[in-house]
């Protein structure tokens, strides 16, 4: 392993997700392995504009591999998509001696890394966060599987209710441009129809089969709505048109928000996050810089950020027809 680089910082960028501090706890302990000192960068690139560095030890970063949230903060910063940006935080950068920058976050976040490595050269790394799991090169980003048990638990309460009442539920889940939260929550909590950005079947459908389920001699539904979903209505339109066309439905709509990236990380996110947090320092110790860590086949890999950005994280069209399958 290359012996020339001395400091290492890491930062949470973009949406939070459940697992971002397990994994800035294996960056910095990766880092005191390795006797390499460690900053952590406040607020994500906003913090790295305004200089905002804390210097982080392998005990700074005791009790927090089980806690939600990220303990460094987080934002979405406009600033550094502009040249001047990102010429301060080159600069604050250099002040303080970090030779290398790891990113955790989602695509947005390693697209500001991969425009400030090819501007300034400097050596970037991205770790994914995101409870959204839309980031090609990598089969989980942290905090999806997190997510996902906690929309399951969630909509199990709201079925125990929907039975009560013999009504239909819409539950709106995250994913602005990815349905795997919906569609794998969906099928693992049952739910009647699944409503994705990636596929549009139309309202029409959407009556047919709930008329079919309703023939069939069900008493209650849940309908899973991805935010994202491409019927055109948001998830109260839906509810009013369903409300309007099938009378004999009796209605509520769930949106969960927030708390869906809550929460203390699931033991699948801990150990992922430990996993690439060695990945991301030992890759920049060994002189790589422009890729994202990911696992594939439960093998921690590689991708070239270009290659995560622009790459689709494809729905699996297996999950979507046994989720029709079992709607029978
Ligand atoms: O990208 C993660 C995500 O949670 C999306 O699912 C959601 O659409 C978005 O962030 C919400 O962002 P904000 O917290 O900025 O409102």
């Amino acid at each position: 392993m290359s012996k020339n680089i001395k400091k290492i910082a890491v930062m949470t960028s973009g949406g939070d997700s459940p697992g971002m501090n397990a994994a800035i706890r294996s960056v910095v302990r990766t880092c005191a392995f390795h006797n390499i000192e460690c900053v952590g960068i406040y607020r994500g690139y906003q913090g790295l504009i305004d200089g905002d560095f804390v210097e982080m030890t392998a005990r700074s970063v005791s009790n927090i591999i089980n806690k939600g949230g990220t303990i460094l903060k987080s934002a979405r910063c406009k600033l550094f998509r502009t040249p001047e940006g990102r010429n301060v935080a080159h600069k604050n950068l250099l002040k303080e001696g970090v030779e290398a920058l790891i990113v955790i976050g989602g695509d947005g976040s390693f697209t500001g890394a991969m425009i400030f490595n090819q501007e300034y050269g400097y050596p970037v790394i991205g770790i994914p966060g995101t409870i959204d799991n839309d980031i090609y090169g990598t089969k989980y980003t942290l905090g999806y599987d997190t997510a996902l048990n906690t929309v399951v638990d969630v909509i199990d309460k709201i079925r125990d209710t929907a039975s009560s009442h013999n009504r239909l539920f819409f539950v709106e889940v995250m994913g602005r441009d990815a349905g795997h939260l919906a569609l794998n929550a969906g099928v693992g909590a049952g739910a009647e129809e699944i409503l994705i950005p990636e596929e549009n079947l139309g309202l029409e459908r959407l009556l047919e089969s709930l008329e079919r389920s309703r023939k069939s001699g069900k008493t209650s539904s849940i309908v899973v709505v991805a935010e994202g979903h491409k019927t055109g209505e948001n998830v109260f339109g839906l509810a009013e048109y369903v409300e309007k066309n099938l009378p004999n439905y009796d209605i509520r709509v769930s949106v969960l928000g927030h708390l869906q990236r809550g929460g203390a990380p699931s033991c699948f996110d801990r150990v992922l996050a430990s996993r690439m947090g060695v990945k991301a320092v030992e890759s920049i110790l060994e002189g790589k810089s422009n890729y994202m860590v990911g696992i594939n086949n439960d093998t921690i890999v590689l991708t070239p950020l270009d290659q995560a950005i622009k790459g689709k994280s494809e729905i699996d069209a297996d999950l979507l027809r046994v989720s029709d399958i079992m709607t029978i």
